[in-house]
């Protein structure tokens, strides 16, 4: 592994893969915590997250990303050692860009990249600061497929079952376009994604939909129409 020097004119240095330079890491050793701080982040599925750094305090002598809360060498992430020139080392290549200000790019994020990442900056002094941000990536939903038992029933005679076809937890039931009012006829499953009405009156008669989200983003499912007769 060929070692490269890197000019701390940061302006004129353009990011080449993360580099495994060697850092020194006996330097790290046993900092001396003085500050925790910890932000939470939520990002959706695909996107690219930056995980900033919260309090840069003067005199930074390096700084390490490690997932989790652990600061084990085996939960590094990316290093940068600022002295006379910058090195900065990762394990996971490819996704993860650090940056010379010590920002974490983190690319194209999937549900596994959630959960905690502890940034640990040495100052010159020797002490150190730690702080860590907690990311929550969401799912980007697709919209659910919503079916019906029947579609055209008899007022008072028969019920009908809907069932709105999704993964997603967090589910609405829109009537008309706005959020359902629950009926004591109207009866919906735990996972809340049936919805049945038993029986069925004339004012049940119009466009269903049932709509997932999370913090994220939502998806609709396309408008179904129930027709009721009466007799
Ligand atoms: C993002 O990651 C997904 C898999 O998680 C992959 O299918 C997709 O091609 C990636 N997109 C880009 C732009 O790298
Ligand atoms: C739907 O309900 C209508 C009216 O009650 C009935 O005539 C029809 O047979 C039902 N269709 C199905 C597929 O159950
Ligand atoms: C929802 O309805 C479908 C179709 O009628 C049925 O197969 C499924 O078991 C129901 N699920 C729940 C949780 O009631
Ligand atoms: C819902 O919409 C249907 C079709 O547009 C309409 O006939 C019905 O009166 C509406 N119902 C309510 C309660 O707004």
């Amino acid at each position: 592994m060929g070692s490269l020097s890197v000019s701390t004119h940061r302006g004129l240095v353009h990011w080449q893969g993360l580099l495994l330079v060697v850092s020194l890491l006996n330097f790290w050793s046993q900092p001396t915590t003085t500050q925790v701080t910890v932000e939470s982040i939520n990002a959706l599925e695909g996107t690219d997250v930056l995980l900033r750094i919260l309090y840069k305090p003067p005199n930074v002598a390096g700084l390490i990303w490690y997932r989790g809360y652990s600061t084990e060498n085996n939960r590094i992430i990316a290093s940068l050692t600022v002295k006379s020139r910058i090195h900065k080392r990762g394990l996971q290549v490819g996704r993860v860009k650090l940056n010379y200000d010590g920002s974490l790019m983190l690319k194209n994020v999937t549900m596994k990249d959630s959960g905690i990442y502890t940034l640990v900056i040495r100052l010159q002094d020797c002490t150190s600061t730690t702080e860590s941000t907690r990311l929550t990536v969401y799912p980007l939903l697709r919209a659910p497929t919503l079916l019906a038992s029947n579609t055209t029933v008899t007022a008072n005679k028969d019920a009908v079952v809907m069932t709105c076809q999704t993964n997603a937890h967090a589910i609405h039931w829109l009537f008309n376009g706005t959020n359902l009012q629950l009926t004591e006829r109207m009866k919906l499953s735990l996972d809340l994604r049936n919805l049945t009405i038993d029986p069925v009156l004339r004012e049940d008669a119009g466009d269903y939909q049932c709509n997932t989200f999370n913090p994220m983003n939502s998806a609709k499912s396309a408008s179904l129409a129930l027709d009721v007769k009466f007799e």
